[in-house]
């Protein structure tokens, strides 16, 4: 627990740049990290940007797979996941192109891209470490209330709670927000050999306590963290509001 939500997301950039540096990445052993979209690890990316910038961490050798993608959304569009990734981190750092994995919720063949996004993450080795945030409701990536535990990645109707909350992103406009996405499964999250999860402000506090102090269930996806053997959450003083 660390007092606001600048001091959080410097706690966890210094703690990926430690992860990567102990890992020694190399070209042929790449850093593999998950990442999420969303408000909460802006000060994160921030802190990690800056780290590129001074020349204490570089992304050369790191392989990154985002969590999920609204389906239909243009790729080009402001609020695409695709769109918000290179805004807000990869235009600003080191990170080859080549080496970012968004789902793509245009593709022809929807099935066809979950099912090779999970190849692709299992031909390198699995995720080293997945960072990621939290939905009011306790979801981790797009994986709403009522989600199986074993879910892998798949097309995912959002619930409505999830659509009213990102409608902020859409000028407040409920019908622009897209009603499907891609998203990695809760299995998916929990096969990576670190689990570090973001938390911060009032509003994430039912799902916090949720979370971590009732038992695992597929009503708060996110719960299912207690069952990974290195798992982290971070939070501010206001996310710990309900425990
Ligand atoms: C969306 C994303 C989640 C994210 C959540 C919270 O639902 N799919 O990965 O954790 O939003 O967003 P915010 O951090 O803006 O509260």
């Amino acid at each position: 627990i660390r007092d606001d939500p600048q001091i959080v997301g410097q706690y966890i950039a210094n703690y990926i740049r430690k992860r990567i540096h102990d890992f020694s990445p190399t070209p042929e052993r790449p850093f593999v990290l998950g990442l999420p979209t969303g408000s909460t690890p802006l000060p994160t990316y921030k802190a990690l940007i800056a780290m590129v910038k001074e020349k204490t961490l570089s992304f050369k050798n790191v392989v990154t797979f985002n969590m999920d993608e609204y389906v239909g959304l243009p790729q080009d569009h402001q609020q695409s996941y695709h769109t918000f990734m290179f805004r807000e981190f990869f235009s600003q750092i080191d990170i080859p192109p080549s080496q970012v994995n968004i789902l793509d919720g245009n593709a022809e063949d929807l099935i066809a891209e979950c099912t090779s996004y999970e190849q692709r993450i299992k031909e390198l080795g699995g995720i080293e470490l997945f960072l990621g945030g939290i939905g009011d409701d306790g979801h981790i990536a797009f994986n709403e209330p009522g989600s199986s535990l074993a879910s892998r990645t798949r097309i995912k109707t959002l619930a409505y709670d999830t659509i009213l909350a990102n409608a902020r992103f859409f000028n407040d406009d409920i019908s622009a927000v897209p009603r499907m996405a891609l998203t990695v499964g809760v299995a998916t999250v929990l096969d990576a050999r670190e689990v570090v999860v973001i938390v911060t402000g009032q509003r994430k506090a039912l799902a916090l306590s949720k979370t971590i102090e009732e038992g695992v269930n597929h009503l708060w996806t996110l719960s299912a963290l207690q069952l990974h053997p290195w798992a982290l959450i971070v939070t501010d003083e206001d996310a710990t509001a309900e425990l």
